[in-house]
């Protein structure tokens, strides 16, 4: 079986401002990456979160504004979320290097999307595949959307490595 896609309220979301702060005061800012950016931000994911989701990094930056939100502590990218990518109005992939995990950073990528996906005029959010269920529920009372297993993702390529 793969993963459930759940659903999320963007007109109930919790405000972005406090999260923020907190990462400000450790360091850590959140931004969309920049268009010669691109390719650090591409491997990176590459390398901590496998080729899949760099593709779809890859085409958060077809758009203007860029589908991406990094999270940057000392210069360097601790964290990734992408949205309205996978399909129109899915936030996802995201990820956190393993290091940077437990301090919030999670939420606040996630709380970024989602406003962004708000921003542009959605009322519902999908996260496709949520791998840690518990957490979307945790942070932004995410629900399962039942029946939705494998959901757009029933007849994936097996994936190959290209390097
Ligand atoms: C899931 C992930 C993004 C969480 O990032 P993080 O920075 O560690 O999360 P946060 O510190 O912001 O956690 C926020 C809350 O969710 C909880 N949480 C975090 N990961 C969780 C998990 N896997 N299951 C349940 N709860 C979780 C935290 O305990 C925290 O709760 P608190 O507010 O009571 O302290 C990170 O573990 C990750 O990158 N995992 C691998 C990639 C992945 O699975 N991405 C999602 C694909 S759908």
């Amino acid at each position: 079986m793969g993963l459930p896609d759940l659903l999320v309220k963007l007109y109930e979301l919790p405000a972005l401002g406090p999260e923020q702060a907190r990462l400000t005061r450790a360091g850590i800012k959140l931004r969309p990456p920049l268009a010669f950016e691109k390719r650090a931000v591409v491997d990176w994911v590459n390398r901590e979160f496998g080729g899949e989701w760099a593709s779809e990094c890859e085409v958060a930056f077809t758009k203007q504004p860029v589908g991406c939100i990094i999270a940057v502590q000392n210069r360097k990218i601790i964290g990734f979320a992408c949205y309205d990518v996978t399909c129109k109005g899915f936030f996802g992939p995201m990820g956190v290097t393993a290091d940077a995990r437990g301090q919030g950073v999670g939420r606040a990528l996630l709380l970024a999307g989602l406003h962004g996906l708000a921003a542009m005029g959605y009322a519902y959010a999908i996260i496709g595949g949520a791998g840690p269920v518990a957490f979307y529920q945790k942070t932004v009372g995410a629900i399962e959307i039942e029946g939705s297993e494998p959901g757009i993702y029933r007849d994936r390529l097996v994936a190959s490595d290209p390097t």
